[in-house]
């Protein structure tokens, strides 16, 4: 009886975290420029505007496997969404996934092709991906839709690089800078303040500077991103559990009380 209790209660809140996001299931993707609305674009209309293309990328969530996708080069993409004297002005792209997680990226870098935004899988599954990396024991599905960040053979290999899920894109000036300032897309909610308020009590003492070994606040949020949930809850609840060498203490904290921390470093812009 208490299984299916918790099965239940399981079931409840990934429903909870699933209907939290905004735009997380209505396919619809945002484009800003330095945080201001510029367009809001379904697939389909995107789809109608711009040529896709289908490539084979080695896929760092599934051990680089070669999987082909179909999708946008970003440079085309943006092009037909803005206009050149912003594309000048503007050399990085913020990619804003369902989550809240965020990565900037230098266009230059993504250019000639070299990355493309895929909306579909071209091999007739469904639009979903086995991420290894959060879990390597059990190995979970992962719905990429609306957009996901992928790089042609040898351009980008760690998975920090492949958001998916992406409902929003930022056109901005510097890397540093913009990645500080909350973003539009996400209002701060009570839980997000809690966990900032539970993260400077307890983490930020060690994890502020980034000094040596020890990572800074956006590596934490990168390695939560790539490892999941359920790592980090048990990290920090014991790290030596999980890495028998490690100099972390273990931190007395409650499972709400990490979740708290997790949605802070999820739907802040480090
Ligand atoms: C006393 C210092 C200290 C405190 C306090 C601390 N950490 Fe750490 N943390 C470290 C060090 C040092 C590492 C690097 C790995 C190691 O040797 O333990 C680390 C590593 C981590 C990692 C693993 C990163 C990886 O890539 O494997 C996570 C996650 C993490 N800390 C989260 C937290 C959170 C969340 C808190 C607060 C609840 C916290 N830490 C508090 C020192 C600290």
């Amino acid at each position: 009886m208490r299984w299916f209790v918790a099965a239940l209660l399981a079931m409840v809140i990934a429903a909870l975290c699933y209907l939290n996001f905004p735009g997380a299931s209505r396919g619809l993707v945002s484009f800003y420029r330095q945080g201001s609305l510029v367009s809001q674009r379904r697939i389909a209309e995107l789809s109608a505007t711009t040529p896709s293309q289908i490539v084979v990328v080695q896929d760092p969530h599934e051990q680089a496997r070669k999987i082909s996708y179909e999708g946008f080069a970003v440079d085309e993409l943006l092009a037909r969404i803005f206009d050149k004297t912003d594309l000048g002005q503007f050399p990085f792209v913020t990619l804003i996934c369902s989550d809240g997680y965020r990565v900037v990226v230098e266009r230059a870098s993504m250019g000639g092709g070299e990355a493309l935004l895929a909306f579909k899988r071209a091999d007739q599954r469904e639009f979903s991906i086995i991420n290894h990396l959060a879990n390597p024991q059990a190995p979970h599905l992962q719905q990429l839709a609306p957009l996901y960040l992928i790089w042609r053979q040898g351009a980008a290999s760690t998975a920090q690089l492949w958001p998916y899920q992406i409902i929003s894109l930022d056109l901005v000036e510097h890397n540093e800078e913009s990645a500080s300032i909350p973003h539009p897309t996400f209002a701060a909610t009570g839980e997000v303040k809690q966990g900032y308020e539970l993260f400077r009590r307890n983490c930020l003492g060690c994890h502020g500077g980034g000094e040596g070994e020890v990572p800074t606040v956006r590596q934490l949020a990168a390695r939560l991103h790539e490892k999941g949930f359920v790592w980090f809850q048990s990290w920090v609840q014991d790290p030596q559990a999980s890495k028998p060498e490690a100099k972390m203490p273990a931190i007395k904290l409650s499972i709400a009380d990490i979740n708290a921390i997790i949605r802070y470093l999820k739907s802040s812009s480090f």
